[in-house]
């Protein structure tokens, strides 16, 4: 079976795609608000400790369960643990949730590449709108979301038709080069704009945030884990399938700790540029046309389709060129990363097939996972971030918790929210008590880890990870579902003990 499943070309190609599924919007939209709102130079140093001892150890951990079985979520975990087999489907239909909202993301990108087009052609007063007139319009224009949706599902299922290596390892090869460079362009652009520094600022120096008015106080250390534990995670695509899909096409030559370190390190630097392109330009036009410095917004999905459309509309007659080459950019790294969640999806199916003897089932299996997506994605393009329709409004609830404020936190709160982080503290302790850490260490020994990497990783999967992914549980609940924070605190420590009872106490000879 294994000789007529997929591999990619070459570890370069893999890595390209590995960046490519981690730097998303997560990257271009997430990190840079999320680090000023939550204490700029604090989050930045909380983020990076986590990326080194949570991030790379369950970077790791997926590559080498992927790369030692072979086989997609559902299946590697069946074969890997007799008791946690379920974490594979957490890990299929989680990527699935994120698919709903991501394509219709992607789609207003898409939308965002045609205006800005239009705007070129014919010059800026083509549509002579405010950026939040233009996000107000689109988002009460369902059937134009929907359209522009179904195109973006359809370029990334032609891709992941197209295969691991002519398809997912040829789009990143070509894309995320050019999303590089377009990034550098944008942020030259952005940095010589008049009080540019004012947004460094806000991003880098400690404290500014709250005196610059940004937010009202520094948050508290918990919530700053909280927000970059989940960030982190989400920005390096862990505990979704995808890393772990992208792992088992992985050949046993190659190193997984050093391609865990690119991956990260690249992840985060792209993370940071984007900031630098993204916050700067936002605070420069905020100043230049006279809004008060703590109420330019920074945050939401107002960042991206208000505050820098307004930017590019205001920059005179290259303005246009600007916006379209930073809405590709932030579509290319929409698209290389959805692509990793179809096929972290699909991967199931295909395998199964090929097990069946059946070679030629991708496109098939690729079709139906897509539309099975714009299925539910129809549904978060038609809402139009709840300015249409929203599941509290369906319910009839009038202040509702953030989680049913539209579909698009809605879909996000069941994957992003709770199965990213309760897989990865599940994950660990599978590794860490039901198994043993040799059982990832073996496998990445075909790179030669050595004796203090070994060590780190201990420690780590059986101790840190745990402990981190409860924070950023109970962090998570306490931003979707609100409430009293000690609720969700203690519905985190129970599930980790629970866990932890579950994966230590066991018949010795199952180990
Ligand atoms: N990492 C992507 C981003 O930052 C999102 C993603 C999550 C992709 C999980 C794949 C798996 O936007």
């Amino acid at each position: 079976m294994e000789n007529n499943r997929s591999s990619w070309g070459s570890n370069l190609g893999f890595l390209l795609a590995a960046i490519g599924s981690a730097v998303g919007l997560g990257n271009i939209w997430g990190f840079p608000y999320k680090m000023g709102k939550s204490g700029g130079f604090t989050f930045l140093l909380v983020y990076l400790l986590l990326a080194v001892f949570v991030g790379m150890i369950i970077m790791v951990s997926e590559l080498a369960i992927g790369r030692k079985t072979k086989l997609s979520p559902i299946d590697a975990y069946k074969k890997v643990s007799a008791k946690f087999a379920w974490i594979g489907w957490m890990a299929t239909i989680a990527p699935f949730l994120i698919m709903s909202f991501y394509s219709v993301l992607g789609g207003y990108c898409l939308q965002y590449i045609a205006l800005n087009m239009t705007k070129l052609s014919f010059g800026n007063g083509a549509v002579a709108m405010s950026g939040s007139e233009i996000f107000g319009a689109m988002l009460t224009t369902p059937l134009g979301c929907v359209v522009f949706t179904a195109l973006f599902i359809f370029l990334c299922m032609a891709i992941v038709q197209g295969g691991v290596s002519s398809g997912i390892e040829k789009f990143n090869k070509i894309g995320m080069p050019a999303l590089f460079v377009m990034l550098l362009i944008i942020i030259v652009r952005s940095l010589t704009l008049p009080n540019a520094v004012e947004g460094l600022k806000f991003m880098f120096v400690p404290g500014y945030a709250v005196k610059a008015q940004f937010i009202e106080k520094a948050p508290n250390l918990i919530t700053v884990l909280g927000t970059a534990g989940g960030q982190m995670f989400f920005s390096l695509s862990l505990a979704m399938g995808a890393i772990l899909t992208y792992g088992s096409y992985l050949s046993k030559e190659e190193n997984l700790v050093r391609n865990s370190v690119i991956i990260v390190i690249s992840d985060t630097l792209i993370a940071i540029m984007a900031g630098i392109a993204v916050i700067p330009a936002a605070v420069a036009n905020g100043i230049a046309n006279g809004t008060p410095v703590g109420q330019i917004k920074l945050s939401g999905p107002n960042l991206l389709f208000v505050t820098l459309q307004d930017v590019f509309s205001n920059m005179g007659s290259l303005g246009p060129l600007f916006g379209v080459i930073f809405y590709a950019l932030v579509l290319i790294a929409a698209i290389s990363s959805a692509i990793s969640l179809m096929e972290a999806i699909a991967a199931h199916w295909i395998d199964m097939d090929i097990q069946k003897g059946e070679n030629d089932t991708r496109k098939q299996r690729v079709l139906t996972v897509s539309l099975l997506i714009l299925f539910e994605a129809v549904i978060v393009a038609w809402d139009g971030l709840g300015s249409n329709f929203s599941p509290a409004s369906l319910l009839g609830i009038s202040d509702p918790p953030t989680f049913l404020d539209c579909f698009l936190d809605f879909m996000d709160c069941w994957s992003e929210g709770i199965a990213m982080p309760l897989g990865a503290m599940l994950m660990a302790l599978m590794i860490g008590w039901e198994k043993s850490p040799e059982l990832v260490l073996d496998e990445v020994a075909h790179g030669d880890p050595s004796e203090g990497f070994k060590k780190f990783y201990r420690i780590c999967i059986k101790f840190v990870v745990p402990v981190v992914m409860a924070f950023v549980l109970a962090g998570q609940m306490i931003d979707f579902f609100g409430g009293p924070q000690i609720v969700w605190y203690i519905v985190s420590v129970v599930a980790l003990v629970v866990f932890f009872c579950l994966s230590f106490f066991q018949p010795h000879a199952e180990k």
